[in-house]
C-alpha cells in the first residue's frame, strides 16, 4: 500500500484547510493530562460530544485525579455516570485508574503497549492517550476517521482493516500528529456529517427502547435512587413494560455478571 506523496499533502492540506475555520474549542483540547484525556475518551465512546461536555467537568471536580478516581466506591462513579449510557464504560475507567495507581505508581505509562493492557483500553484509546496527552506520532483509526479515509482516498469502497491503518500511517503529518487528530475529529463531525446525510450511510440508531439495553438503563436508573427489592423491581417493571417476570430476572443476571449491581438477600445495590 503507497500513497503518493502529492496524494498525502493534497489531503493534508485539504484537512488543515478546512479545520482553520471550523476548529472546536473543547475542553480537552486545553488539557495534556492523561488522566482527563482518558475521561473525556471514555465518555465520547458513542455519546456526543454535547453531552459529553457538562458530565467531563462533573466528573473531574468530583474525580480530580486517578487516585480519587481508584479509591471511590463504585455506586458513586456509576452515579455521576448518570445520562451517559453504557454504564459498563464507567466501571472500566474505575479500574483501569486502579492499575494505573497499583502497577505504575500512579503514572500513567506512554508505551501502546502498556496502554492497551489497561481494563477497557483498545488500539484506538490507547493512541488517543498517546497522541492527545503525550503528541506521540502514531495514527489513530476510529469509525469516523475511517470513513474519511475510505472516502477520500479509496473512493468510498470498504477496505480491510490493516490498510486502512496502513494509510492513516502515512497521513499523519510529522510531528503535527496531536493538531491532524484533532482536525479530522472535526472534520468527521462536521463536514463528513453532510456527506454521510447525502449518502444515506448515516446508520439509524438501533432501536433501543424495548432492547436490553434499555431495560439494563433503567434498571441502573432506578438503583441510582436507592437500593430496592429485586421482587419490588420486577413487579414494577412488568407492570409498566408488559414483560414476563423471568425477562427482568435475566436482565438483573447479566447486570449482576457485568458487576453494574449487587444482590444480596433480595436486595439490589449498586456496587
Ligand atoms: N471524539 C474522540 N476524541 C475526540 C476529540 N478529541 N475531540 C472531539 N471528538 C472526539
Amino acid at each position: 500500500m503507497k500513497l503518493s506523496k502529492t496524494t498525502v499533502r493534497k489531503f493534508q492540506d485539504m484537512i488543515f484547510s478546512w479545520w482553520k475555520d471550523n476548529r472546536r474549542d473543547l475542553p480537552w483540547r486545553r488539557t495534556r493530562n492523561p488522566y482527563h484525556i482518558l475521561v473525556s475518551e471514555v465518555m465520547l465512546q458513542q455519546t456526543q460530544v454535547s453531552r459529553v461536555l457538562p458530565k467531563y467537568a462533573e466528573f473531574l471536580a468530583v474525580f480530580p485525579d486517578v487516585y480519587s478516581l481508584a479509591a471511590a466506591q463504585p455506586a458513586k462513579v456509576l452515579t455521576l455516570w448518570r445520562g451517559l449510557g453504557y454504564n459498563r464504560r464507567a466501571l472500566y475507567l474505575q479500574k483501569a485508574a486502579k492499575v494505573i495507581v497499583t502497577d505504575h505508581k500512579g503514572i500513567f505509562p506512554d508505551s501502546e503497549v502498556a496502554l492497551t493492557k489497561l481494563p477497557g483500553l483498545g488500539l484506538y484509546t490507547a493512541r488517543a492517550i498517546m497522541v492527545f496527552a503525550f503528541e506521540k506520532n502514531v495514527a489513530m483509526v476510529d469509525t469516523n476517521i475511517r470513513q474519511i479515509i475510505t472516502h477520500y482516498l479509496f473512493n468510498g469502497l470498504p477496505q480491510k482493516e490493516k490498510l486502512i491503518q496502513e494509510a492513516a500511517d502515512m497521513l499523519v503529518p510529522d510531528g503535527r500528529a496531536w493538531e491532524w487528530h484533532q482536525a479530522l475529529m472535526d472534520f468527521g463531525a462536521s463536514a463528513m456529517g453532510k456527506e454521510k446525510r447525502s449518502m444515506h450511510i448515516v446508520k439509524k440508531q438501533a432501536p433501543f427502547k424495548g432492547s436490553d439495553r434499555y431495560y439494563r438503563g433503567r434498571i441502573i436508573d432506578v438503583l441510582r435512587v436507592g437500593s430496592v427489592k429485586e421482587l419490588q423491581l420486577v413487579a414494577d417493571f412488568v407492570d409498566e413494560y408488559s414483560k414476563t417476570p423471568d425477562f427482568f430476572h435475566r436482565i438483573i443476571d447479566g447486570l449482576e455478571k457485568d458487576g453494574l449491581l449487587v444482590r444480596k438477600k433480595g436486595l439490589l445495590t449498586l456496587p
